[in-house]
């Protein structure tokens, strides 16, 4: 394979409320990290995992993924930019293309990592999986009235894994101050590189509330 896929899963995971990091809170009765990493050692072209465990726990991790997949497990940072910076550093030589996946989409599917990698391989230097988004978008002020209406059809929700370039994503991160940034598509843009979409999948939501985690147990026994 000339694929590696680093995946960030050292945040606190506030939002899911107490019980550890969210890359660690169960789904279907395994951590949300193990189904995230067994569905990308699915996809063909991923040769190397490489993921950034919380550091209080990378012993922990490193013995839950053990009869999963082979993955290197690093310590993660302070911020989500920290942490794949992290993971970048231990890709061993060889794969040309890095997908950046986050635990918390733990059930986005083998084929969406597929064609992610399709796309960067066939000529993208940096591609994101979209989907439409389906509800009218306001910008609102901090008194709660309404600025104005956004143009839905310009907007895309944006998904991971994100595709890139091995070069282009190492360059980024060099280059990157400590930018406030939610995604690495977004530090690449900052260079100028033009960033691909191609479609995402409903299967890869970010499970981030307690009604995250409901939807995603119903979809558990889908095929995808
Ligand atoms: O907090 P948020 O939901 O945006 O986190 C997205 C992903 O980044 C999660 O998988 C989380 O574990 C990871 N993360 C990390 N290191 C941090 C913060 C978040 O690896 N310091």
């Amino acid at each position: 394979g000339d694929v590696a896929v680093l995946v960030p899963a050292a945040g606190a995971g506030v939002r899911l409320g107490a019980g550890g990091p969210k890359a660690l809170r169960r789904l279907g009765g395994e951590p949300l990290l193990v189904h995230a990493v067994r569905r990308v050692a699915a996809a063909p072209s991923v040769s190397a995992i490489v993921v950034a465990a919380p550091p209080p726990d990378v012993e922990a991790v490193r013995a839950l993924l053990a009869p999963v997949a082979p993955v290197i497990v690093v310590a993660g940072g302070a911020e989500r930019q920290q942490s794949v910076a992290a993971a970048l550093a231990a890709v061993p030589e060889g794969p040309d293309i890095i997908l950046v996946h986050d635990a918390a989409r733990a059930l986005a599917p083998a084929s969406l990592v597929e064609s992610v990698a399709a796309a960067v391989r066939a000529g993208s230097a940096a591609v994101i999986p979209v989907l439409p988004v389906v509800d009218t978008v306001k910008e609102v002020g901090a008194d709660g009235v309404v600025l104005g209406t956004v143009d839905r059809s310009a907007l895309r929700a944006v998904q991971t894994p994100q595709g890139f370039r091995r070069s282009i994503l190492a360059a980024a991160h060099a280059g990157a101050a400590a930018a406030y940034l939610t995604d690495d598509a977004g530090l690449v843009e900052k260079q100028g590189v033009p960033v691909t979409c191609v479609p995402g999948h409903e299967h890869a939501l970010k499970i981030t509330r307690p009604f995250d985690l409901a939807v995603a147990e119903l979809l558990l026994g889908q095929a995808t």
